[in-house]
């Protein structure tokens, strides 16, 4: 026992008088590893006469607890010294500010999104969600687009499995039929999001989008009301009266289907976004097809409806003057961090 109590008074000189704290780490390791003193003594004790076992097993312990309780209160002391010495140095100003965290910032397409989601709830529309893995039923038959309409060859699809029955969807359209088998007519509805197309990239084509869907069912709805949600969609995008024209576009969804083409917002007598025209091509409308609102269990004998697909992506790009839509999804730093 003497011998032990010698180690151990040995130990916590050393200890004490360690110099920093890579010293202190190397004496840690020394005592308290396995063939340091307290590894040595228990691992002595099999050895033992059965009944000195125990005693040696609580001198172990002691001794274990005591060079680690000498080791905490160097560590703390060391580094109240280290402190105190970089406090009292020159370059020591406790008047300066904190470095402040890195800020994030809304994604463009997100501040564009929240703006027409404003817009359309402050007029009493809903904002709905949908999958973005979708049904083949939804994305496509519902619409009244069946297996072997020729409008599908206009959206390369993404197939999740082989029988083509899962897609990522490729428009918010979906979401029209979700929306009347859930909801009792008349309501209203924007629908946000994620699509996907199976494209190649370039300047103007991404596989991911976003696109903003409307949908309005009620009685007596006509193309007057239609026209009429379309300016005040304009009105609260460009911030005044916007000169729109209709011109016929073909969607199965939709009959009659349009596309709305607005005033360019950016010129008088023709620039680079309008391609010299002062038209800009801006979203594809229509009155619900009545197959489509049979497919939503909604009676076309005594319900209306008017849809619109705003591609979001493609107003955020008009928007902030963005040139490329790959841009958009690259998660690169040195455009986002331009709208901070
Ligand atoms: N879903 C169509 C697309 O992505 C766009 C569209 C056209 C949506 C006409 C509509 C509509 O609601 O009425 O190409």
């Amino acid at each position: 026992m003497p011998d032990t109590e010698r180690s151990l008074q040995d130990a916590l000189g050393r200890v004490a008088g360690a110099p920093d704290m890579p010293a202190l780490g190397r004496l840690a390791e020394e005592f308290l590893g396995k063939t340091g003193i307290v590894g040595k003594l228990l691992a002595s004790i099999p050895s033992l006469p059965p009944a000195e076992r125990k005693e040696a097993g609580l001198a172990a312990n002691r001794l274990k607890r005591e060079i680690e309780a000498a080791i905490g209160a160097r560590r703390e002391a060391l580094e109240e010294a280290a402190l105190a010495s970089e406090r009292a140095g020159e370059g020591f100003d406790p008047t300066l500010p904190a470095a402040k965290p890195r800020r994030g910032s809304l994604h463009p397409v997100t501040r564009v999104q929240r703006e027409l989601e404003d817009l359309f709830t402050s007029m009493g529309w809903l904002v709905l969600d949908g999958p973005e893995v979708e049904l083949e039923h939804y994305n496509f038959d519902a619409l009244n687009i069946p297996r072997d309409h020729p409008a599908r060859d206009t959206m390369d699809t993404f197939r999740c499995d082989a029988e083509g029955k899962l897609v990522m969807r490729t428009h918010t359209s979906p979401v029209q039929v979700r929306a009347m088998e859930r909801l009792k007519p008349p309501f209203r509805a924007i629908v946000p999001g994620k699509v996907f197309r199976n494209e190649t990239k370039d300047a103007s084509h991404e596989h991911t989008f976003h696109q903003v869907e409307g949908l309005a069912i009620d009685r007596d709805l006509s193309v007057g009301h239609l026209i009429g949600a379309m300016k005040t969609l304009l009105r609260g995008i460009f911030g005044r009266d916007i000169e729109i024209r209709l011109r016929p576009g073909y969607f199965p969804f939709v009959e009659p289907g349009f596309e709305l083409d607005a005033r360019c917002p950016f010129c008088q007598s023709g620039c680079s976004v309008c391609k010299q025209s002062t038209w800009i091509e801006l979203l594809p409308c229509g009155m619900v097809h009545p197959n489509v609102l049979k497919a939503g269990g909604i009676d076309p004998e005594q319900w209306t409806g008017f849809a619109f697909g705003l591609g979001l992506s493609r107003l955020t790009m008009l928007r902030y003057g963005i040139d490329d839509v790959r841009l958009l999804l690259s998660g690169d730093l040195r455009f986002l961090e331009q709208f901070a």
